[in-house]
């Protein structure tokens, strides 16, 4: 906590709100109010935005004293892209740049290597992320593993993490051969749902159950003991039999752990869909796969999406674990990719617009390829570790005092008041943790945490008006130009929304 300084909060942050509103207008904006804060930052982080000129200072003074720290890189390259998709994914035009955007990686760490002399500094957590990391060649794989092990200490228990899909598993088992190899310990497979109609409205048709063996077949050929499958729920005309099949099959490929995630709409290219999923249709599918997952040995605490079922195991991977316990700082390279410390938070180049060329120009230009910094107050950093730490269902009282030097309970007493007196939440061992009351609540409480410019926000906000859900149909400057729809999208936001083509 040592000479941290936050920025001083404006005086849409100053207000307070009663925790009644708060949770009801979280309940009631149920597709918006979860993990991704702060949901419309855009304009409440516009305040505390670092202009460029000043960036370079602003980090190096964010990671003074951050020895420990986690490393996120991103590749967002993909054989396809799934509909649903809400990750930095480049178009098909940019998919053969593979090796050229691994290079400008590369670039990217040499500059973090010198501003911030990352060799006296040690990772707890190193995830590869995309995208589809397993699209590109093993070769560079293993040679940004390389790159890394000579810019950063490694704790004694950082684990490596990567993603595949089941089509790469099952046709490319020579790469993850090559990852084991390389040190990766963790591996990730996305399965979403097992249904064919459905998989080809998601645009996911060449993942499908065919795969599924094979794929698994060579994760443990390959030796990996740490293995996770993504499913996925809250997709309009999913129905429960429909999901019970797909957690039964995921159940049956016998991994370590298994992911559930609910579809969040925004800024997909489904957007439009949102309003036809009911919030009970989803309660029934989460306590549907909590009770089949139980009967098959997984575990998870209420709240909490990963399930486990090796005992003591949280099931998440290192980087993500640290991120959300100790609430520990990351650096994050590569396309879109967030940073964070304890006083700021950063995005890269392609973050909106999802495509190579800013971030190749910046790299190329010797310039930390940053597209947004934000130097935050107090409030919005102690929301966003408490939205982070939603991931696991519970808040870790002791690492929220250290991180910030205030207490849980001072710093949300009238919130936490509500929860307790509700039954929402209760005390654990480190932590506040959802109660399984809270757990289905879970978007009216993650909301009491978020801080007031957003509370704010989401009080204003009608969820059937809202026009940032409805905008899949008009999707980039050249759609606009070719003259076609524009349904939901003004200004300057033509250019964040270049993604949807
Ligand atoms: C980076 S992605 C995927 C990794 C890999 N490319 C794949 O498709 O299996 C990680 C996970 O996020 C989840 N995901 C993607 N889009 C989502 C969305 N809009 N809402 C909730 N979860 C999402 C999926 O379960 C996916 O497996
Ligand atoms: S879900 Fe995976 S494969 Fe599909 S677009 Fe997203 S990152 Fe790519």
């Amino acid at each position: 906590m040592k000479g941290r300084i936050w920025n001083r909060a404006t005086t849409a942050d100053l207000n307070r709100y009663p925790p009644e509103a708060v949770f009801e207008a979280g309940e009631r904006n149920h597709h918006v109010s979860n993990t991704s804060y702060p949901i419309a930052h855009s304009s409440v982080w516009k305040p505390y935005r670092v202009g460029r000129p000043l960036r370079e200072q602003v980090v190096s003074r964010a990671f003074q004293g951050v020895d420990d720290l986690c490393l996120y890189v991103h590749i967002p390259f993909c054989e396809a892209r799934c509909s649903y998709c809400e990750y930095t994914v480049v178009g098909k035009h940019e998919m053969s740049e593979t090796a050229a955007y691994m290079q400008r990686l590369s670039g990217e760490m040499a500059m973090y290597r010198d501003l911030l002399d990352t060799r006296r500094r040690t990772l707890h957590g190193f995830d590869i992320g995309g995208g589809t990391p397993s699209f590109v060649e093993a070769e560079l794989i293993a040679e940004l593993l390389g790159n890394v092990r000579a810019s950063f200490r490694f704790g004694p228990s950082c684990g490596i993490s990567i993603e595949t899909t089941p089509r790469i598993a099952a046709l490319e088992g020579r790469k993850l051969e090559a990852y084991a190899q390389a040190g990766v310990e963790r591996i990730s497979m996305g399965v979403q749902v097992i249904e064919p109609d459905l998989l080809r409205v998601l645009n996911r048709s060449g993942n499908g159950v065919e795969h599924h063996n094979r794929a698994v077949e060579n994760i443990r050929r390959a030796g990996f003991a740490k293995f996770n499958l993504d499913l996925m729920y809250g997709f309009a005309g999913q129905s429960l039999e429909s999901w019970r099949a797909t957690v039964e099959h995921a159940v049956s490929l016998g991994p370590e752990y298994i992911t559930l995630y609910r579809m969040r709409y925004k800024l997909t290219r489904i957007s439009e869909q949102a309003p036809r999923v009911r919030l009970e249709a989803v309660h029934e599918q989460a306590a549907l796969a909590k009770r089949l997952l139980a009967d098959a040995g997984y575990q998870a605490n209420p709240g909490k999406n990963t399930y486990s079922r090796i005992e003591g195991d949280p099931g998440t991977s290192d980087y993500l674990t640290r991120r959300v316990v100790d609430g520990m700082p990351y650096l994050g390279l590569g396309l879109g990719a967030q940073t964070f410390t304890h006083t700021t938070i950063g995005y890269n180049d392609g973050a909106a617009g999802k495509t190579l060329t800013p971030y190749a120009s910046s790299v190329e230009a010797g310039r930390l390829p940053i597209q947004d910094l934000y130097d935050l107050p107090l409030t919005h950093m102690m929301a966003k570790m408490a939205a982070v730490s939603f991931y696991f269902g519970e808040i870790d009282r002791a690492s929220f005092h250290e991180k910030f030097g205030i207490a849980l309970e001072e710093a949300f007493a009238e919130e936490v008041d509500f929860v307790l007196e509700r039954g929402l939440m209760r005390y654990t061992d480190r932590a506040l943790s959802l109660t399984a009351e809270g757990a289905r609540r879970f978007n009216g409480v993650i909301a009491l945490f978020f801080a007031p410019s957003v509370q704010a926000y989401l009080i204003d906000r009608d969820p059937d008006r809202a026009d940032d859900m409805t905008r899949n149909l008009a999707h980039c400057v050249e759609c606009r130009t070719a003259g076609r729809d524009e349904t939901g999208i003004r200004g300057n936001d033509w250019i964040r929304f270049r993604l949807q083509c």
